[in-house]
């Protein structure tokens, strides 16, 4: 291992020339039960719901001893499950308790853009920030992570992550199975590689771009965990919450399971599938049905027809179900869910083209100065995204739930006809994404779209836009010099 010092990301990258095999990921255990996060304490006051995070160090056993130094919400690794009802008013007392600043963003919210948790909300040490605002959008399972410009990777990497779940009448009002922890399962699946004395390894070998890829897959922080199955259908809130690897989740028997949810709700009806991509950001809730006393695990496996990049597309086994005798439980998916309504392509107003190629879009970095685009509130929008070919990259907005409508001009695979917003963009491919901002504007603070490897929005894969009050300016340069 040599250690070459600095990339844009600062000094904590070492350079491995030395890479892992490829597909070769050694055998798990499945010894430890799957961890499940908590639910987060609230109460309300004067009729808004108030938490109490802290982000702070500690140390975990993730399978390399006790003592591995990570970083947590409440707790030494990861962070409790929020969960709130649409139409309800939140407040989150967040107090950094690190050794450094950071943020901390409401990934999939709908939410004003001082209250996004963006690289512009930096929490010094010892502060406490506290946004507020109401939900409103559609049951689905969100999350939350820091997002300090230049840091995101290193800040998630050490465990800053949790899930943001939202109800609804409408979800509330199907029969599936929802009892958390039991039925309702939170998976955060994360990639990490450890030195020989147990702490995390953030190297990147000289052969990966992309960034940090680990040979252990974690779920909620356990390594090679078992699910104890009681009921005849259980629901897996999936989140690839890795900083880089794509998963290709998949059962050993290959079985078919239901998606009945995307980033950002629930689908119009389930879809059945053998197998389900997701890149970093991404969700996706899914239903599986199991016979009494069975085992079958869950994987992910290489792309077929050819691998998504070099060291990101191995076989790994991420966790075993052990169905007991007896099961009890929702037994069957409903037909139909919730309505979601195509956004018709002939009302957008407004088409933009974003690029990726390199570390940039449409050939800038990230600046935090410079305003990218300025959205009239209300206003529907088609996002054209292009992959250049030159690396792996997928797409993410804030505070807005899009739709694909095409990708390469044919029509989105059935699981990705729901509300999404992150999405892996195919080398050499063209995406169109149509979308309806909302009405929360501010002509000084910006949302950000960026790709979601991290190392790439570290180095500058990243834009900012504002969304301003109809009749406000629409040109950027008015408003670039306004941030900072
Ligand atoms: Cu999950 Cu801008 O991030
Ligand atoms: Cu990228």
């Amino acid at each position: 291992v040599v250690v070459l010092g600095l990339t844009a990301v600062g000094a904590w990258i070492t350079v491995s020339v030395v890479r892992a095999p490829l597909n070769t990921l050694g055998a798990v255990a499945f010894d430890r039960e799957l961890a499940i996060p908590d639910l987060a304490e609230s109460r309300v006051e004067d009729g808004v719901r108030v938490f109490d995070l802290t982000m702070q160090e500690g140390r975990s056993d993730l399978g390399r001893g006790p003592d591995t130094p990570t970083w947590g919400i409440n707790g030494a690794h990861l962070a409790p499950t929020l969960r709130a009802a649409r139409g309800e008013r939140v407040r989150v007392r967040v107090t950094n308790r690190l050794g450094e600043a950071s943020t901390l963003h409401w990934h999939g919210m709908h939410v004003p853009a001082r209250m996004d948790g963006g690289p512009h909300q930096m929490i010094d040490p010892g502060d406490t920030w506290t946004p507020d605002w109401r939900i409103d959008q559609p049951a689905a399972s969100l999350w939350y992570h820091p997002h300090p410009h230049g840091q995101t990777a290193r800040h998630v990497y050490r465990g800053l992550a949790g899930m943001f779940l939202i109800d609804d009448d409408a979800e509330s009002a199907l029969d599936l199975p929802r009892d958390y922890g039991i039925d309702d399962l939170p998976m955060i699946v994360q990639d990490r590689k450890f030195h020989g004395d147990g702490t995390l390894d953030a190297s990147t070998s000289l052969f990966q771009s992309e960034g940090i890829i680990g040979d252990t897959v974690l779920v909620n922080g356990t390594p090679g965990p078992y699910v104890d199955v009681t009921t005849r259908t259980v629901r897996l809130r999936l989140l690839n919450g890795s900083n880089t690897r794509p998963y290709h989740f998949e059962f050993d028997d290959h079985r078919e399971f239901a998606v009945i949810g995307t980033d950002g709700g629930l689908l119009p009806a389930p879809v059945s599938v053998r197998s389900l991509p997701l890149s970093p950001g991404e969700r996706a809730e899914v239903v599986v049905a199991f016979r009494p006393g069975e085992r079958v695990r869950l994987q992910s496996t290489p792309t077929p027809g050819g691998s998504r990049f070099a060291g990101g597309d191995d076989h790994l086994e991420i966790a075993e179900f052990r169905a007991a005798h007896h099961l009890g439980g929702v037994a069957t998916v409903p037909d139909r869910l919730v309505a979601v309504p195509p956004i018709p392509e002939a009302a957008a107003t407004v088409t933009r083209s974003f690029a990726l190629g390199g570390t940039s879009i449409n050939g800038k970095a990230m600046d935090m100065a410079r305003i990218d685009e300025v959205i009239t509130a209300g206003a529907t929008e088609i996002w054209t995204v292009a992959n250049s070919g030159d690396g792996v990259h997928n797409f993410h907005i804030h505070d807005v739930r899009f739709q694909v409508l095409d990708i390469d001009g044919g029509a989105p695979p059935p699981h990705l006809r729901g509300w999404k917003d992150t999405v892996w963009v195919p080398r050499d491919s063209t995406l169109r994404l149509i979308m309806r901002f909302g009405h929360h504007t501010d002509t000084e603070v910006p949302y950000m779209f960026h790709c979601h490897l991290l190392r790439h929005e570290d180095e500058g894969m990243m834009g900012q836009f504002l969304v301003v009050p109809p009749g406000s300016s629409t040109d950027a340069a008015d408003y670039s010099a306004h941030t900072g």
